[in-house]
């Protein structure tokens, strides 16, 4: 469980965002519920910088998977894990991920590697090496986090948290929409999927999905994503006590 930076906390690149802020705004929520589109845009109005913590689980999920283990086994995880450097470089449009100093921000997004990730994150030796990691990345301030416990373990003392949801049928046909003509799945087997994860990220014993108590949920099943990122800025700049 290396940090490969060799740099002390939060010198990674977070710290205060381009306009020297120190804020944390904390997004979490299901998959599909827009999370990575509305912390982008939020980032980029509010100066801040926007990390997505999934891509560091996914980052791992792809070692294992290439290492061939069982993924449901904490201890052959937790060994690789202790031989693993993930390193998230933050961006106002795009994270970079580097595993144990490769470039691996496009072979995440795989079918294969989103189940594995969503596998792996239910071990607490796992999320409480990741959970680090996110701290450390955000100690500094200036960022938009975005996972599925930022506002409840990460960050609880996150000035803004946002809970954002929408109804799984919505979720599965964004993910579908995303996947682009020709894809070769079915809404169906997308929506089956987006399920399944929801069941696991919801239901496992460490740091369950859920909103934090002082989080404003954002439910965006009747909105466009559009709108669900007018609203969220709504939320922040209320929040933050600032004009829109
Ligand atoms: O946000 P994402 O789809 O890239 O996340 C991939 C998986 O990683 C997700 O199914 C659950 C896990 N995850 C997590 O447990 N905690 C986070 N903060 C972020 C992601």
């Amino acid at each position: 469980m290396r940090d490969e930076s060799g740099e002390p906390p939060g010198s990674s690149g977070a710290g205060p965002g381009p306009r020297g802020r120190h804020v944390i705004i904390a997004i979490d929520g299901p998959a599909g519920a827009g999370k990575s589109t509305i912390a982008r845009h939020l980032a980029r109005q509010f100066g801040l910088l926007n990390l997505e913590t999934g891509a560091m689980y996914r980052a791992f999920a792809l070692k294992a998977l290439r290492a061939g283990l069982p993924l449901d086994q904490s201890r052959g995880l937790e060994a690789l894990a202790a031989t693993t450097a993930i390193r998230l470089e933050p961006g106002v449009e795009e994270n970079r991920v580097l595993l144990d100093g490769e470039d691996v921000t496009r072979l995440i997004r795989s079918q294969m590697v989103t189940d594995a990730a969503s596998r792996v994150s239910v071990f607490p030796a796992i999320r409480a090496w990741m959970v680090s990691l996110q701290q450390q990345l955000g100690a500094q301030g200036g960022v938009v986090m975005e996972g599925r416990d930022i506002g409840t373990v990460v960050f609880p003392q996150a000035e803004v948290k946002i809970f954002l949801d929408a109804a799984p049928e919505v979720r599965g046909m964004r993910r579908f929409d995303q996947l682009g003509p020709g894809a070769p799945i079915q809404p169906e087997a997308v929506l089956r999927e987006l399920r399944a994860r929801d069941e696991r990220d919801r239901n496992r014993a460490d740091s369950p999905l859920r909103p934090a108590p002082d989080a404003v949920l954002l439910d965006s099943t009747h909105m466009t994503l559009e709108e669900a990122v007018e609203a969220a800025g709504h939320i922040v700049a209320a929040r933050l006590g600032e004009p829109t």
